[in-house]
């Protein structure tokens, strides 16, 4: 898209609007605005109060390389770089998954279970999980690990935007992890089967990375490891907390007893979907 010098900010934003539509973009009125606020840093009340202030070539080149990125279908917060996750405002770019608003409860789950202690975060993306906890819970130590080495990286950038103290290890699901002696351990593995991927909507396919979808030829790959490696890490007592696949549930549920972890709940999200699998280790490891 582009904006000829000295443009309003009212004509820019209706233009960006009409490109978004024309790519079939929904709500793209609300798009324009998003776009503008979360890259121009501007206050939201800025655009109604001043929207026949000029916009400078620079910010409207800006403007609308970030309009043409987002007609071509790349998601919003990769467009923006930034992404909310409950109270932190996180970095996002193609490194790691868009944290999902779904993911949200499990920190609740953990939150009523754990306020403090050792936590382990499996598959850390953005770091959104461990983050939070370490934001809102008052662990002594919250690790977070994962096989990608440049999701990590963005984790550490996060980390160190919102000031939280997180240990970050590159390692494949629990195996940095083996001291059986966290209170908790959470996460949100990949859990799409190889054909579900296949059919994704290009605009998550395309874009986000394969290994953060991905759980195997089922989709259970990680999920049955930590499941059947979880109880080396926990200590007596200690909690797993996994978000799972919906259509799953009953499925992952039934692994979990047959493993012998007590307490198996499923727990549903903000959709009414079972979301989440809460589970006790009691026994020996
Ligand atoms: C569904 S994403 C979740 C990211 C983040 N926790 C969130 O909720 O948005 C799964 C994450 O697991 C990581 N992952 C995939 N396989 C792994 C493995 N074998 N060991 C550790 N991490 C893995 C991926 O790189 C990805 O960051």
């Amino acid at each position: 898209m582009r904006s000829e010098a000295g443009l309003s900010r009212r004509a820019l934003l209706s233009q960006a609007a009409d490109v978004l539509k024309a790519a079939g973009i929904g709500a793209p009125r609300r798009e324009a605005r998003r776009l503008w606020t979360d890259l121009m840093g501007d206050p939201p009340d800025h655009l109604v109060l001043h929207p026949e202030e000029p916009v400078s070539a620079e910010r409207g080149w800006a403007y609308g390389t970030a309009v043409e990125h987002r007609a071509a279908g790349e998601p919003l917060a990769y467009v923006t770089g930034w992404t909310g996750f409950r109270h932190l405002i996180l970095r996002c770019d193609p490194r790691a998954l868009i944290p999902r608003p779904e993911t949200e409860g499990l920190v609740d789950l953990v939150l009523a279970r754990v306020p403090i202690g050792r936590i382990a975060d499996v598959g850390t993306g953005t770091g959104c999980l461990a983050l939070s906890l370490a934001a809102e819970g008052s662990y002594a130590q919250v690790l977070a690990v994962d096989l990608s080495a440049s999701a990590l990286e963005l984790a550490g950038e996060n980390a160190r935007g919102v000031g939280a103290r997180v240990s970050l290890v590159r390692g494949d699901c629990c195996a940095p992890l083996r001291q059986a002696s966290f209170d908790a351990l959470v996460s949100n593995p990949p859990y799409l089967s190889a054909g579900e991927y296949a059919s994704l909507d290009p605009s998550v396919r395309n874009w986000e990375p394969a290994l953060a979808l991905v759980g195997g030829a089922v989709g259970l790959e990680l999920t049955a490891r930590l499941l059947d490696e979880g109880r080396a890490v926990l200590r007596r007592g200690g909690w797993l907390a996994l978000e799972i696949d919906c259509t799953r549930a009953a499925e992952c549920a039934a692994r979990a007893g047959a493993l012998g972890w007590s307490e198996v709940a499923l727990h549903a999200d903000l959709f009414g979907r079972e979301r989440y699998l809460l589970a006790r280790r009691s026994d020996a490891p």
